[in-house]
Order: C-alpha cells, then structure tokens, then sequence
C-alpha cells in the first residue's frame, strides 16, 4: 500500500511537470506570436546578422528536424519568405562546415614531386609570374625569383601542404596585376638600402613565403570561425573553395599595403607586423557587415546586403 501510494505520488509530480512545461511553452507562443526561427529571420536582415543569429541558436543545432516539421505547419500564404530565408542560412550554415574540410584536406595533403597534378601547378606558377622567363630545370635557383627559399620549393610548402600552393596559383592566375605588382614591389630594395649600400642585399620580402604564410593566416581564420560573417554575407548559399581563394587574395593585396604602411626595417619585423595585422583583420570581421572582397572579384561575387 504504501508502495503504491509512492507510484501515485511519484506519476502525479510527473504530470504536473508536463502540463506545466506546455503550458509554459503555450504561453511564450502566445506572448510573442511566433517561434524562434521566425522571430530571427523577421528581425535581421539577410547575411551574417541572420546566419550567425541562427547558427548560435541551440534552437538549430539540436532541433533542425523538429523546425522543419513545425516549419510545414506554418501556413506558407502567410509566410512566404520564411522557408526560403531559413533554407539559405541553413545552408550557409553547413557550407562553412563543409568548406573548413575541403580546405583541411587540402592543407594536409603534402606536396609530391611525384604527382603530376603537383608538378603541373607549380610549373604553371612560375609562367604565371615569370611569362618571360622560362625555367632552366626543374630544380633551380631560379625559385628564389618569385620567393622560394632554394632552388626546390617542394620544402617550403610544409607548413601549408597543397593548401599553399593553390592558392598562390589562383592569386597569379586570377588578380594577376595585383599578384605580379606585389612580386615586383617585394623585391625592391628599401630606399635607404639604395642609399647606403651600391648593391642592395636587402629584400622587402619573399613573395612565395609570404604567400604560404598568409595561407596559414586566412586557414586560422576559418577554423576559428571569424571568417563567418564575411562568408554569410558574400556567399549567399554554401561558401566553395573559390570564397576562401578571394578571400586569401584580399588578405595578400591587404597585407602587402599593410607592411609598406607599418615601413618595418627588415625581414626580421615580419612577426611583429602579421600579429598586428592578424588583430586588425579579426577586427574588422567581428563587424556582422564584415565583407572581405578583393577588387577584382567585387562584381561577381553576388553580396547579400551591400
Ligand atoms: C618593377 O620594378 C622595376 C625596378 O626593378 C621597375 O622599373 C618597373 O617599373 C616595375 N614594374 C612594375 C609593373 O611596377
Ligand atoms: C608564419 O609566420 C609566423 C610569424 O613569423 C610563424 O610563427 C609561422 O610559423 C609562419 N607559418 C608558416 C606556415 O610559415
């Protein structure tokens, strides 16, 4: 008797707590009309204001499947923007995941010599930035022209895997004018160097590990999830490889100006000026209008909200 007495007690506390959790819930519908996603999606504008809103939502994250079926029971004649906006920033959401893969693998993939594919795209770096000027070998101080290390780049891209490589290529093939004026200028002698020494030995800086360097900037970039509101706003679905390319090519034309701004002595400066210029670039991108947009590539990129 007593026993059972604990059951009905124990299922009466159960019940209660279930009428009161619906009635809580029946509530906050009534007092402010619609769900979450609707109260988002009514109140920011298209783009990262609106992704981001949504991707921090645990709302999202755990439920996505419950939404879309309460999604259904919104009448659509009503609502006819709603699953639309939802199904873009949803997608946005997924693409960033997506794209922060594709760009892992690349980045873990290392060079090969043995890879024709490899081959195939170093060699077209070179008659990007040096048309002409053909290469003597394949292994050659000539690497140095455009800022390798020695005469065999396949070590230098050990930090950045393939990652590096392709994006320094689709920089040259892509905003060649910026990318060859940035060679050139990166191999000028500093003014004063002129004046002091007759055969200048000082050089700004190497293009090619400049290049592989600014790859593993934008890649911290992504990872940490600070690219996100520039993605959201440019991409207006799934972010490709192409995004983060651009987005490396405005990093470079950024950083170029950047170091010419911050005037540093020499090479040995290089730590201190990608630091600031790292915190200058998160900056910029914790503003929700965030759109890093290379010159080039400002008219087919279709921006959300500019
Ligand atoms: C490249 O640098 C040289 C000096 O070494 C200069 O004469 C030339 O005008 C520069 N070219 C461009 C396109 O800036
Ligand atoms: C880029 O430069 C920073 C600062 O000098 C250095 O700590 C980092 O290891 C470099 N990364 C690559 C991939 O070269």
């Amino acid at each position: 008797m007593k026993h059972f007495l604990r059951v009905l007690y124990q299922f009466l506390v159960f019940l209660y707590c279930k009428i009161l959790w619906r009635g809580l819930k029946f509530v906050m519908r009534k007092l402010t009309g619609r769900c979450e996603l609707q109260r988002i999606c009514y109140n920011n504008k298209p783009g990262a204001r609106r992704t981001l809103k949504i991707g921090s939502s645990a709302y999202v994250v755990e439920k996505t499947i419950e939404d879309i079926m309460a999604l259904k029971k919104i009448n659509p004649d009503t609502n006819p923007q709603l699953g639309i906006s939802l199904q873009a920033s949803l997608l946005q959401i997924v693409g960033y995941r997506a794209l922060l893969v594709e760009v892992e693998k690349l980045r873990r993939e290392p060079y090969d010599c043995d890879n024709p594919k490899h081959e195939d795209m170093l060699l077209k770096l070179w008659k990007e930035l040096r048309p002409d000027c053909p290469l003597t070998g394949r292994i050659s101080k000539q690497w140095c022209e455009i800022g390798f290390q020695g005469s065999d780049p396949k070590t230098d891209f050990r930090g950045m895997g393939l990652l590096g490589l392709s994006n320094l290529l689709y920089f040259a093939e892509h905003d060649k004018a910026t990318a060859l004026q940035m060679l050139n200028d990166s191999l000028q002698p500093k003014h004063k160097y002129v004046l002091v020494t007759p055969t200048p030995a000082a050089v700004m800086y190497s293009f090619a590990i400049v290049g592989i360097n600014i790859t593993e900037l934008a890649y911290s970039l992504l990872l940490s999830g600070a690219l996100k509101t520039h993605l959201y706003n440019v991409a207006p679905e799934m972010a490709s490889l192409q995004h983060f390319q651009q987005t490396f090519c405005y990093l470079m034309q950024e950083f170029h100006g950047f170091w010419v701004e911050e005037d540093p002595n020499d090479i040995m400066e290089f730590n201190r000026v990608r630091s600031k210029f790292h915190r200058k670039m998160v900056r910029q991108l914790q503003n929700p209008d965030a759109a890093l947009c290379p010159h080039f590539s400002a008219s087919d990129l279709h921006l959300v909200n500019l």
